[in-house]
This record gives C-alpha cells, structure tokens and sequence, in this order.
C-alpha cells in the first residue's frame, strides 16, 4: 500500500516570541519540521505535504529541500480543516495517509510505521499515551481497545477529564476516504473549529473501526514555547546520545556532549567531556575527539587525535592518523595522512601533504580582505613555530621553513626557507646595561 502524510504547521507559534515559524527552530542542528519530514518519509511515506500559513516563504523552501510539497491554510479554522487544506494536492494518491502535527519533533519513523501498520489491519489508527496534563485531547475506547471517541478537554465532561489516555496527534486512515470524511467535518465545539479529531467518529459512522496504538509519552512532546523548545532539544540529545553509546562509541560524559542530528560517530570512537558538534559531522572508528573541541562540516579519519580545544570548521578534512592539538582551528583544509598541528594554527583553504609537521603558531594567511586564497604544504614539510605562509603560496615537498618566517613566494623541494633578519650578537652589553641601570636607581634613592 502506497504511504502518504499530511503534516499540519499553519499555526502561529506566537508563544515562541519570535520572527521565525515555530517549526523552523532547530533541535539538534535541524527544523522541528526537518525531524516530523524525516520520521514519516523514515515509515516509507513516499508523499509528503505540509500544510503552511500563508506567506510562510522560510517553510515552503525548507521543506521543497527536503522532497515535500505545501499547501497553503488561508485560515486557521482548526486542525481538521488544515488537514482538508492537503486534498488537492493528494487527489490523485490512493492509499494510506497519516496525519500528524508539524511541531512534535520527537515522533519517530517507529511510531508512524506503526500507525500505517494499524490503519491496514483495523482500517484507521490513532496513536495514544498516557498522560494527565489538561492540554490534551482525551481518547475514549470501547470493549476490545478500539477507539470510541477522542474529545478535547476543553469539550469533555469531568468523566472523560479523568481518563488519562491522551491523543498524541497521528491520525492513519485511507486516503480517499479520509478527504471524504474531512469534508463532513463541522465546527460545533467550544472553539468553534475543525477538530481533526472528529474524523473517527465520522469514519465509525461508514463501518470503519479506529485501532489505538499506544506510545511513550516522551515521544509525545509539542513544542509551543522557548522552554519546551529547549526541553525537546534535551530529550533529543539524550535519544542520540543513547544511540551512539548503543552503536560502540565511547563518551567521558555522555551528558556534557552535544550531537547533531547527522553526526556519524563510528565504533569505537572516543569522545571526551564537552565536545560540541554542530551538522555535517563524520568521525572514524578509532579516532579520539578530546574535551571542549567542536566540530562542524568536517571529517575526522579513522585513529585521528583531535583536542582538547581544538575548532574544525566547515570543509575540515582530517585524514587518518592526523594529530590536531589544542587551539588549532582548521576550515576547508585537507589535513592528509600523519600530518601534525598540535598548537596553536589556523589552517584555512588549504592543503597539508602527509606527515608534514606545523609548528606551534603558524598562520595560513588566506584572506587579503576581498578573496581567499589558497596553500599548499607538500609531504613531510616542516613549518617552524610562528611562520606566516602568505596565500597563495606553495611549500615544496620536504621544505624546512624556519621559525618565525614570513613566506611570500614558492621554492624547490627540500631546500630551507628562512626570511628573518640575522641574529647580532653585542658581548658583555646586557652585563654593563644592568651596571648603568643599577648605579643610577642608587643615585635617585639617595
Ligand atoms: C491537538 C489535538 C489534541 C491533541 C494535541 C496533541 C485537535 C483538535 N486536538 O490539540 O487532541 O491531544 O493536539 O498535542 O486536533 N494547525 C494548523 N491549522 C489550524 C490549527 C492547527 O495547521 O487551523 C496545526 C498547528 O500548527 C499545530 C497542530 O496543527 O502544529 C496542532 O494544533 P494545536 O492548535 O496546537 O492543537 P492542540 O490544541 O494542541
Ligand atoms: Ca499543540
């Protein structure tokens, strides 16, 4: 059976205090829309509609990345006129459809699998938890466990406000019939709205039955606020960091490590206490990240050593055995095999050929103020302590650049490169400088 989802965001998030759609604020380095998108195509939703407000420009291009389409939602008339809002542009789809909420970033693909699960055997599903909180829909099922009715708070008498089996907010039904239902929706509620919540009753009315899948409610959780935000984004971090640990990886304290939602961390990989790692982040098994480095858009090779302190930023390429020590910065650089930056660098587009050593202090000076340009360090080539490689620039294969040199132009292989003046040398001067200063600090006491 083919798999669709309607995922409804038209709402206005004005509790969030902000310029941004609510579904557009990040957890773990992506959308709250990115993390509902990727749980149902996860279930094999091969159709993927998002119900907008209008004008959502940021949410229509967000999700357009991401291989679903939009619709708009003229007026916000309730979650099941949001819903209508999708059957246009699913008139063609036959087949199985969930509908879910665009800001519950901790639903995950497992749930939805098995809600469109439930909807083929039982003909419709709900999803359910256990909770008392007064936000939420209550679901009433008769003998069997089938649905009977979900009812909103707001609507219900104090018999259904003390059953605490709650409406997590997915909905599977078949496609065609669900549209046909949505369109006998009526708005006679306490809020005057199209509760998508109504359509059960509806279907049950045409013979369907509604199964009820129940779930944890930690997977439950809506975001409307800056505080639940931030507490999504926690329970996410846990969930990934569980994965990892789970998946071989090793972690000091797992707690003060920040994942994003695509970070690879392969077994047997060892990260230390405070490492942060924004998207795009690879890590090979056997390299190590140590304390308070963070990473984003880069790699790391397989026995890499990398920190403490240390920054790879987008572009970063750690090949394997690679050292990058405290307070090096690399960004778009290529860091090949055995090469070594223990101290102090910045190495920005660039190239660092196998096994070269960069001293404490050098700096690839790639930007002149408009462009940047690039350097190349060949094999094995030693860079002194506090060398400044003016880009462009290449280093030959197996060159020494002496400390403290500013190189400006490219040499043969294996030749030293010094730029600084000679050293003199006055004996005795330090010896009769400190006489001088003695006698006259004596003369002014007196
Ligand atoms: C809804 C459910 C409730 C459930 C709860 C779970 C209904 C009637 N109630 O209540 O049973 O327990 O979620 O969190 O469905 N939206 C639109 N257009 C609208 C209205 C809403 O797109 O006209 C979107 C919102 O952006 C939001 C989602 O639908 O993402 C849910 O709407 P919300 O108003 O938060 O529903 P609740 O009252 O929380
Ligand atoms: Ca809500």
């Amino acid at each position: 059976m083919a798999r669709a989802s309607v995922i409804l965001a038209a709402g206005q998030g004005t509790r969030m205090k902000s310029a941004k759609p609510k579904v557009m604020h990040a957890i773990a380095g992506l959308p709250i829309l990115g993390h509902v998108i990727a749980a149902a195509r996860g279930a094999g939703a091969e159709r993927i509609v998002v119900v907008a407000a209008p004008g959502a420009d940021e949410v229509k291009a967000f999700a357009a990345q991401h291989g679903a389409e939009t619709v708009e939602q003229d007026r916000q008339l309730g979650t099941g006129h949001a819903a209508r809002c999708a059957a246009t542009a699913l008139a063609d789809f036959a087949g199985t459809l969930v509908v879910t909420y665009g800001d519950h970033p901790l639903f995950t693909a497992a749930t939805f699998e098995a809600s469109f699960a439930a909807q083929e055997k039982s003909g419709m599903a709900i999803v359910a938890f256990r909770s008392q909180n007064t936000a939420y829909g209550r679901v009433i099922t008769r003998a069997g466990g089938l649905l009977d009715r979900i009812v909103e708070y707001r609507d219900a008498d104090d018999a259904e406000r003390n059953v605490d089996l709650c409406n997590a907010g997915i909905l599977a039904a078949d496609a065609k019939s669900f549209f046909r239902w949505a369109g006998e929706l009526k708005a006679d509620n306490v809020q005057k709205e199209y509760y998508l919540t109504d359509i059960p009753t509806i279907a049950r009315a045409d013979g369907v039955a509604c199964a009820v899948v129940t779930i944890d409610e930690a997977e439950t959780m809506g975001v409307n606020s800056r505080a639940e935000l931030a507490v999504a984004e926690a329970a996410m971090q846990q969930r990934l960091r569980a994965r990892a640990l789970e998946a071989g990886v090793g972690m000091t304290a797992p707690e003060t490590v920040f994942l994003s939602h695509d970070t690879v961390l392969e077994p047997d990989v060892q990260i230390g206490p405070y490492v942060v790692f924004g998207p795009g982040v690879t890590v090979r098994s056997g390299a190590e990240i140590k304390s308070h480095s963070h990473l984003e858009g880069a790699t790391v090779g397989a026995r890499a050593l990398v920190g403490p302190y240390a920054r790879l930023r987008p572009g970063a390429v750690i090949e394997e055995d690679v050292h990058i020590g405290n307070f090096v910065e690399v960004k778009n650089a290529r860091i090949e095999k055995g090469a070594k930056a223990n101290h102090l660098t910045y190495l920005g587009d660039a190239r660092v050929g196998p096994g070269a050593n960069i001293g404490a202090g050098t700096i690839t000076c790639n930007y002149d103020g408009f462009d940047k340009h690039h350097t190349d360090i060949g094999a094995g080539a030693f860079i002194g302590s506090n060398a400044a490689l003016v880009a462009p620039v290449t280093i030959a294969d197996g060159v020494y650049v002496g400390a403290g040199s500013v190189i400006t132009k490219s040499m043969a292989k294996d030749s030293l490169v010094v730029t600084r003046a000679e050293q003199k040398e006055l004996p005795g001067w330090a010896e009769k400088f400190r006489a001088r200063k003695t006698a006259a600090k004596a003369a002014k006491k007196k």
